[in-house]
Formats: structure tokens, sequence, C-alpha cells
């Protein structure tokens, strides 16, 4: 059976995107594969964040992906910071990743924004804790949305040269899994932007304890153009806006944004920005019930995020050893 890898990262409330681009894809791998998904908290430091509310933000991204289907009985669900071998790793490939590699990824640049001399190492050396996370367990195939691919394509390397320096065919290839219509759920505000929970506006995204009031009322702020929708998904050429719109209702009613055209051609925005509240409504309601009961007892979730960080230790502790070992570094006596 195949390992898979996946995280996300406690810096907000999960947003369409996240669920879209990623979550639900995760659960059903967990039918064929051995699934590792976890709450990247170390992540969550590279950037401004506020200490006092990051314990119980981990907690509920916990409940939120457990909502979802990613249950600790069906996968192995835990915290990054709770398993130390993440940080041992990503400190050899801190040493193995080079500058040049790491000076390409486009997530730095927009992240560090125009400040760059004032932007933390972590957030630059933030890849490298990504291939750590993976490799660790040796997971071959890592569920994302279309913004990790790069980084995604940069953990091979590492992989290719910490083989190369220490130890033939150590670490796997790994394989991006970039899944449907919705790889790139775009913002609301702006069709050429993606969905995210960092974005200053609210406006931007819907997140996924949105009640019904406040997600009709984005879908109705969201930008859109006059034109009617046409037949033809060619058609949204050059629309971003409208494009995104059809795949979100695609996406969330199980369809291709195709036939979403079909159903909806020669409709204008106001009736169908009235389908898709309808649809995310009827989807997102359930889960958040689920993640509400679940929050009302926070000592079962860590209990359960406790089970997994030991089960992910019992994984990823031997092979960070190992990794240690062909490092050169003298074993504990
Ligand atoms: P994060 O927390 O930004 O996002 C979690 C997942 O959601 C996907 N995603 C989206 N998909 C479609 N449309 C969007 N607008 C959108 N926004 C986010 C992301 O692609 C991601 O799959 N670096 C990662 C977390 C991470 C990780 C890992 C992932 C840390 N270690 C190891 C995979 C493997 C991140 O910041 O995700």
């Amino acid at each position: 059976m195949q390992r898979v890898f996946s995280g996300i990262q406690p810096s907000g409330i999960p947003t369409l995107g996240n669920y879209l681009g990623a979550i639900r894809n995760w659960v059903p791998m967990m039918r064929d594969h051995e699934c590792i998904y976890c709450v990247v908290d170390l992540h969550a430091i590279t950037q401004p964040f506020d200490p006092k509310a990051l314990a119980s933000q981990t907690r509920e991204m916990a409940a939120a992906l457990m909502a979802c289907g990613v249950t600790p009985d069906r996968c192995v669900l835990f915290v990054q910071s709770h398993v130390h071998a993440h940080a041992r790793l990503a400190w050899i490939f801190n040493c193995v990743a080079r500058l040049g590699w790491l000076n390409r990824m486009t997530q730095f640049k927009d992240k560090a924004g125009k400040d760059r001399e004032n932007a933390g190492a972590g957030l630059y050396v933030y890849p490298n804790l990504m291939a750590a996370d993976i490799l660790a367990y040796h997971a071959t195939r890592v569920p994302v949305g279309e913004d990790q691919k790069q980084h995604l394509e940069l953990a091979n390397d590492i992989a290719q040269k910490f083989n190369h320096d220490f130890g033939e065919t150590f670490f796997p290839p790994i394989e991006p899994i970039i899944q449907g219509v919705a790889a790139r759920v775009m913002s609301l505000r702006d069709g050429t932007r993606k969905m995210s929970k960092s974005d200053p506006s609210d406006q931007s995204r819907i997140n996924l304890t949105d009640d019904a009031d406040t997600i009709a009322l984005k879908i109705r702020r969201a930008k859109t153009d006059a034109e009617p929708l046409p037949a033809e998904l060619a058609a949204l050429e050059g629309r971003p806006e409208a494009r995104n719109l059809v795949g979100i209702l695609a996406a969330i009613t199980g369809q291709e944004p195709q036939q979403v055209l079909r159903a909806h051609e020669g409709q204008g925005f106001g009736t169908f920005k009235g389908v898709l509240t309808d649809a995310l409504v009827a989807h997102l309601g359930p889960i958040q019930a689920e993640m509400q009961r679940l929050l009302d007892d926070p000592a079962a979730v860590d209990a359960g995020l406790r089970r997994g960080a030991e089960k992910a230790a019992a994984i990823a502790e031997p092979i960070v050893a190992r990794a240690e070992a062909l490092v050169g570094f003298l074993p504990r006596g």
C-alpha cells in the first residue's frame, strides 16, 4: 500500500479553497492508501501570528479536518510540533538544499512581499521543512492544491541530492496528486488571485465555518461581469471571476464545469449566485455542525491528536534516525 502525506497550516479557518483543493481529496485516499495528515504549526509561525491564538487554531483545524471525514480511526492525524522528527530532518535538508533552488520559490516571493530583507529566515527555508514532513515517512503520494506544486518539485530535488550525497536510494520520489476542477479556487474579489486564509479581506473567501447568511452575502457581493453564462467552457476565457464561480459549483456538486454551463446557459449572475449559495449552504451545513460537536469536547480532540502523534512518531523516528546515521552523526550511546 502506498503511503500518503499531506499538511495544512493552522493559520486561520480553512477556506473553501483548502476544502475543495485539498481536504476533500484526502478522504477517498484513505480507502486504499496508508494516509498521514498533519496540522503544520511549525509552518504557521513562519509568518506573523498570534501566540495566544495558535493552540486553539491548531485544535480548530484538527476538528475541521475530522468533521470533513479525516477521522483519526481511519488515518494518522496529528500536530507537526508533536513529532520532533520533522524539525530534525528539516535541519539536515537546510544543509542539503541549495540557495539557488530556494531563490526560485514563487511563494516565498509572494509572501515576503516587497520588504524581503525583513522576512523571517523560517519563511525562506519553509519548503525544506515541507520536504522533511513528507520524506520523514517515506511517503510517495502528496494530495495538494496547484499552489504547492513547486514546493514538491523542490522536495524531489532535495531527496535526489541527499541520495546522491549519502545513500543511493534512501528517499523515494514523491508524486504530487493535484486533482479536479478545484485545484485552484480563486478569490471572490479578484479572479486572478487564489482564495487564501491570509487575505486581509474576509469577503474574498468562504470560510468553512461561515453561516448561511454570511455565505449568501459573500456570494452576492462576489465580483462578476454583466454577461450571461455561455454554453461552452472556452467562452469563459478572459472572464476569471465567472470561471471561478462555475468551477466552485461544479466541484461542490460533483460535476464538470461544462455540465454546469449546459444546465445554466444564458443565466445571469443574479440567478446563478442563488443556486451557488444554496449548494454551498447545503454542503457545508453538516460539516459545520460536526465541527461544533467536536469542539464541544476539546479534550477528546486533543486525545485523538495525541494518539496520532504516537503513531506518526513510530513511523518517522526510525527513518530519520537512519538519515542521521547516513549523514554520519554519532549515535547516542
Ligand atoms: P495551506 O495551509 O496553505 O493549504 C492547505 C492545502 O490547501 C490547498 N489550497 C488550495 N487549493 C485550491 N485553491 C486554493 N485557493 C487553495 N488554497 C490552499 C493547498 O494547496 C494545500 O494543499 N505548505 C502547505 C502545507 C504543508 C504541506 C506539507 C502540504 C506543509 N507540509 C507537506 C503537503 C505536504 C500549505 O501551506 O498549505
